[in-house]
């Protein structure tokens, strides 16, 4: 395995696979890695890929109030990680790397899917990802990049933007890795203390519980959504932002809930907040 930290590297280690007749597979983090992320580069190997790993806490996506400077970060750590789940290079860029000109001019917005939901409770996050996101594709080239559904409007929205600016990367979905209670490996996790990881089991609860309703036969998304708020208020140490049900496609409000729903919660928790999602079936 080899680390580069220069987009010229990357490219030439990039030329030279596809070259030998070789596909590249792309996995986009911040770092920090677990075995979320792990899953990801496994998926990428077993396609038979070259698999770079890129490790940029990227600060266009972090609001002004949020974490920027306490995003946990172990280079050391994910270089072993990564080298255990057999990649073959890690892209460790710095900020003057990426934005040499310090102000970034360019923005990729991609309208109506980045407002709602996590778009609407961290105003710009998402065109901060978008933008950092197309400019790794641009880096790469051709290739298939994996994305979790852990972040699943991330994965809606970096597949939209691939496909409406014609970027030759395939995004491949990854399923949610999750801890034995439930809660959703995130490097915000690292946040938690044992009680408040215990705590943030409610999300899923939470989840699950509306999947059995509308397996049951509800078909409000006002009541699906009061009853996902009911179950978080169940849990004292957690604090509810948002619990929605929505259309998985186009993140839309559905009144009468029909087809593919993805069900989305956002909760703070001591001093993180933490995401997570699951889908759902209505005929
Ligand atoms: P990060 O939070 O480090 O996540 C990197 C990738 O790992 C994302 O595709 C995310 O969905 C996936 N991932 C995280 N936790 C996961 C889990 N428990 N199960 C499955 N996949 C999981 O998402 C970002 O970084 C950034 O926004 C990025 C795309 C790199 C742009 O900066």
């Amino acid at each position: 395995m080899k680390l580069v930290h220069t987009i010229e590297e990357v490219r030439d280690h990039h030329d030279a696979t596809r070259a030998a007749g070789r596909r590249v597979g792309l996995v986009p983090t911040m770092g920090f890695l677990h075995s979320g992320h792990r899953s990801l580069m496994e998926a990428a190997r077993a396609d038979g890929g070259f698999v770079t790993v890129t490790i940029f806490v990227n600060p266009l996506q972090f609001g002004p109030n949020e974490d920027l400077d306490a995003y946990p970060r172990d280079l050391d750590g994910d270089l072993a990680l990564a080298e255990a789940a057999g990649v073959s290079l890690v892209f460790a860029p710095s900020v003057k790397e990426m934005y040499p000109d310090g102000e970034v001019l360019t923005s990729v917005r991609v309208r109506g899917l980045a407002d709602q939901l996590e778009g609407a409770s961290r105003p710009g996050h998402f065109d901060g990802v978008a933008t950092v996101v197309s400019k790794l594709f641009a880096i790469a080239g051709p290739c298939r990049a994996y994305f979790g559904e852990k972040d699943f409007q991330q994965l809606q929205i970096v597949t939209r933007m691939a496909g409406d600016l014609s970027i030759p990367v395939e995004v491949i979905p990854c399923p949610t890795v999750r801890e034995a209670n439930g809660l959703a490996k995130s490097s915000r996790n690292a946040y938690l203390s044992d009680t408040e990881r215990d705590a943030a089991a409610v999300l899923k609860r939470a989840l699950d519980s509306a999947v059995a309703v509308i397996e049951a036969g509800e078909r409000s998304a006002a009541s699906v959504e009061l009853g996902m708020a009911q179950v978080v208020a169940t849990e004292p140490l957690a604090t509810l932002d948002y619990a929605r049900v929505v259309d998985a496609r186009t993140l839309e409000t559905l009144d009468r809930l029909h087809g593919t729903l993805r069900l989305l919660i956002a909760a703070r928790v001591g001093p993180a907040r933490l995401i997570d999602n699951v889908g759902a079936v209505a005929d």
